[in-house]
């Protein structure tokens, strides 16, 4: 029989929890699983300032189901000419975690993302003197490069830059998802780390067309080819403390997901921990999960490592095909497929 699995309680690095009903219907799926969650700041509009980070944290902590202890690390949209004193401000709140960098145009609700990152030099220094960590959407938005080359392009044009700039600011490549990543994390002089999403480790880019057009396997930075997939996997799995656990899970409507111009986002909240736990048993690495979930992670980011710990159990169960949160229809990454491992969860004792 294989064993169950007991792991300290995993963070997730990297989250969308969206807001109002939304938020509602999903962050009980995050709340079963992590500790804790970097929550990203593209809501509409932005949070761009530690007072509506504070009012964001404060309607997260409402959603969560009655006795759950998930706490929520804030982080700030960066925009141009953002004040030193607004990162001031962040680290004073004692609840700000980073500050999160949009290419203008690159992604989902990046409208208001940056146009030149000169003009974030004062929120850049101030942020590497307090030692708050800059989170990088790290793709060029520069439509004339090819799609599958733009975290590429950025690592040469704008992170190695960025990093000669600032050699002590701490750095987050959010979800990558090519061997060049992976090489340049690995081997880079300055405090950088990345995430690293349970979809880019599962898939390649053929997922996007088996059959047919498939809108839920489209996120961005989009699906790689599969000497990238493999090189993240080598990542995920090597024990390298750079590299830790970020779901990505952005959950959109199904409507606007199966749509002309669909959006780009994978709900992978739902069964993330168990996602995570099939790519490393793929490759013979579950001895590696816990380091990649619950210690990198919080380590890079400064928090002590949860204390309280997840049980995952080798069972055979099916995914929803869909499901109902608040008025919309959410389709989940794998959707009516089956899992081999589920996360544990107690029957409550009825006391007599
Ligand atoms: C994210 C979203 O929907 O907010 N979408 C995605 O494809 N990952 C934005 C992002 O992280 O790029
Ligand atoms: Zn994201």
């Amino acid at each position: 029989m294989i064993p169950k699995l007991t792991l300290t309680r995993p963070d997730d690095c990297h989250l969308h929890l969206r807001d109002g009903a939304l938020l509602q219907g999903v962050l009980p799926d995050t709340a079963r699983q992590f500790g804790r969650a970097i929550v990203m700041p593209n809501l509409k509009p932005p949070v761009t300032t530690t007072e509506q980070a504070d009012a964001y944290r404060a309607r997260i902590l409402a959603a969560r189901p009655a006795g759950n202890t998930f706490e929520p690390l804030m982080t700030l949209y960066l925009t141009d000419n953002m004040e030193a004193s607004e990162i001031r401000r962040a680290k004073a709140s004692g609840f700000i975690h980073g500050v999160k960098l949009y290419p203008v145009g690159a992604t989902t609700n990046s409208e208001a993302g940056v146009t030149n990152i000169l003009k974030c030099q004062g929120a850049l220094d101030a942020m590497q003197d307090f030692g708050i960590p800059l989170l990088v959407h790290g793709e060029m938005a520069d439509v004339s490069i090819d799609i599958f080359d733009r975290e590429k392009v950025f690592i040469d044009r704008f992170l190695v830059p960025l990093n000669h700039d600032f050699p002590a600011l701490k750095v987050v490549l959010e979800h990558i998802t090519t061997q060049e990543a992976v090489d340049y994390v690995a081997q880079a002089s300055v405090p950088i780390g990345a995430t690293i999403t349970a979809h880019h480790l599962l898939y390649n880019r053929n997922a996007l067309f088996t059959g047919g057009i498939r809108p839920h396997y489209y996120c961005l930075p989009v699906l790689k080819g599969e000497k990238h997939r493999k090189a993240l996997l080598t990542a995920a799995t090597s024990g390298n403390p750079r590299f830790f656990l970020g779901t990505d899970s952005a959950p959109h409507p199904r409507t606007l997901k199966e749509n002309a111009c669909g959006c780009a986002g994978c709900y992978t909240a739902l069964h993330a921990i168990e996602l995570y736990a099939k790519a490393f048993d793929e490759v013979g690495a579950l001895d590696k999960l816990e380091g990649f979930a619950s210690f990198f992670g919080a380590d890079f980011y400064g928090l002590p490592r949860n204390t309280d710990t997840i049980t995952l159990v080798p069972e055979v169960w099916q995914l929803p095909v869909e499901l109902f949160i608040a008025d919309s229809t959410i389709v989940p990454l794998c959707a009516g497929e089956t899992m081999g491992w589920k996360l544990w969860t107690s029957i409550p004792t009825i006391e007599i």
